[in-house]
């Protein structure tokens, strides 16, 4: 975690440190499509917050994605790994380009983070801002205003499964969904500490009805952990969730619920709350174990990268989720304050516009 550096420290390189007074090392992976010039924006508005909250960032960055394994034929190498986990955060922007096949990046890289630096709390915020219309405009601000938990190391994203008979018309593929006792409990335990600090109000999303196994396991976790807890547990089937995220969200604070559940869930409260260009995202390692991974929800959107027209809130929306990760509260209500700023005066059309007016309303000079 942060390293206390006293002012003009010199490091055991020689070379002069910061005069903050706390440093935190982020590595920036900025990645493919959008992802440098959405992180971009974000890296500016972390420097901003940061100088004005007596810390420094030690930047590191990792050049790792579809463009890389393109040139390279790497995905994730293991020596790139191992830098890694030297950082206090990961700050990554998007990975895929359309002329890698699907799965290659997906497991080799992004869910090989995740297993790899055991991220298993991936944090949703759904959140309605002033001045972006919701995909339903008949709510108020307040009423979409909501977390996801989703668990990120488990379920049908585990890898178990397989392909028999491949090629025969008696080709068998199996998906299996792993669910451990200890693996569910701690991702509920994260969402229970969370409400209880939110509104104290917990939702369960699975089928327990359909999905008796795990379902069943997830239920009775979820009982146990709310009334250690003490806070007030709900439960809805994904199905309902679903019709209530649109229909009655104020329903919801905090959601729990596992792996691919919480990947549609989450696509839902983004296009809720304006599209997937506001959704930001944290892959977690609650207990701190190695470096968590911030990344907005959007992906690389080749069809408009290069055109400086990317929208950089959710990049900047998922700094500010590793700011308060790192113990950076106000710093990340900071960021927090100079978007909802930016929206509630209108859009703006350019990346390069949105870095103006966010760096403006943060006190920085461009
Ligand atoms: C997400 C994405 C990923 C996921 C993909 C790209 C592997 O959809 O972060 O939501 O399914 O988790
Ligand atoms: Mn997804």
């Amino acid at each position: 975690m942060a390293s206390e550096v006293s002012a003009g420290e010199v490091s055991p390189e020689g070379k002069h440190v910061s005069h903050a007074s706390r440093t935190h090392v982020v590595t920036h992976l900025p990645g493919d499509g959008v992802g440098p010039e959405v992180t971009e924006v974000a890296r500016a508005c972390v420097d901003a917050v940061a100088a004005r909250h007596d810390f420094h960032i030690d930047w590191r960055s990792c050049h790792l994605g579809g463009k890389h394994y393109l040139q390279t034929g790497e995905v994730l190498p293991e020596g790139v790994l191992e830098e890694l986990r030297k950082s206090d955060a990961i700050l990554l922007g998007a990975i895929g380009t359309p002329e890698v096949p699907p799965g290659v990046l997906e497991r080799g890289l992004l869910l090989r983070l995740r297993f790899e630096l055991d991220l298993y709390v991936n944090l949703r915020p759904s959140k309605l801002r002033p001045g972006v219309s919701g995909a339903v405009g008949k709510h108020a601000l307040a009423d979409l205003d909501f977390v996801i938990v989703r668990e990120n190391t488990e379920g049908l994203y585990a890898g178990a499964g397989g392909t028999v008979h491949r090629g025969t018309e008696f080709e068998t593929a199996t998906e299996e969904s792993l669910n451990t006792w200890a693996g569910v409990r701690r991702c509920v335990r994260y969402a229970a500490r969370l409400a209880a600090a939110r509104s104290g109000r917990l939702t369960l999303v699975h089928k327990t009805n359909v999905l008796l196994n795990a379902g069943g396991l997830w239920s009775r976790i979820a009982r146990e952990v709310a009334a250690e807890d003490g806070v007030e547990l709900s439960y809805a089937h994904v199905d309902a969730a679903c019709l209530w995220m649109v229909d009655d969200p104020k329903r919801f604070d905090v959601i729990v619920t596992d792996n691919l559940f919480g990947d549609i869930i989450s696509d839902l409260g983004a296009a809720l709350t304006g599209g997937l260009g506001y959704a930001a995202s944290g892959n977690l390692n609650p207990d701190r174990t190695g470096p968590s991974v911030f990344e907005p929800v959007h992906g690389s959107a080749p069809d408009i990268a290069g055109k400086g027209m990317a929208n950089p809130a959710g990049a900047v929306l998922s700094a500010g989720l590793m700011l308060s990760h790192l113990g950076e509260d106000a710093a990340a209500a900071d960021l927090d304050a100079a978007v909802n700023s930016v929206l509630a005066a209108g859009e703006p059309a350019t990346t390069a516009a949105w870095q103006e007016q966010l760096l403006g309303h943060l006190g920085a000079a461009r």
